[in-house]
């Protein structure tokens, strides 16, 4: 159970975040987000929202981090750093997908002053979750 980031590792999380968010491809929404994720090896993935003028086409940042680290052979995460503007939480879609490989990650959600306005398990986020095992 990850439940304590360690200082240098939520720094970290939160520059990666931060960065990216500045490579949000967001002309529709003007919302840019910035995710950062933490693998169990302690590397660091990071994605952006990348929108599209058929706006159900667009995907969020936290599921353009999994796109990245799944693709470069992570699939096990310990934590995410989600930066926008206002710190929110993220989306429906996008707990869904972060359960699908890591249920029990921490999430933190931080502003662009690097407030962090929450954080908490996963499990929280999303309980009675669907997964993997239910489809036995
Ligand atoms: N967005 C994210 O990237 N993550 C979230 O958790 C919330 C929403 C994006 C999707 C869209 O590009 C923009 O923010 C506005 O909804």
């Amino acid at each position: 159970v990850t439940t304590v980031l360690s200082p240098d590792d939520r720094t970290r999380l939160i520059a990666s975040a931060t960065a990216v968010r500045e490579r949000a491809y967001a002309v529709y929404s003007s919302y840019q987000v910035g995710a950062a994720l933490l693998a169990t090896d302690g590397r660091i993935y990071a994605g952006c929202n990348v929108e599209n003028a058929n706006y159900p086409a667009g995907i969020c940042a936290e599921r353009s981090a999994i796109a990245s680290a799944v693709s470069a052979g992570a699939r096990a995460f310990s934590a995410v750093v989600v930066v926008t503007v206002n710190g929110v939480a993220p989306c429906g879609i996008c707990r869904q997908v972060l359960n699908e490989f890591a249920p029990d990650m921490w999430v933190v959600g931080v502003d662009t002053s690097g407030h962090i306005h929450f954080e908490r398990n996963l499990r929280e986020l999303l309980p009675l979750s669907f997964s993997r095992a239910d489809l036995a």
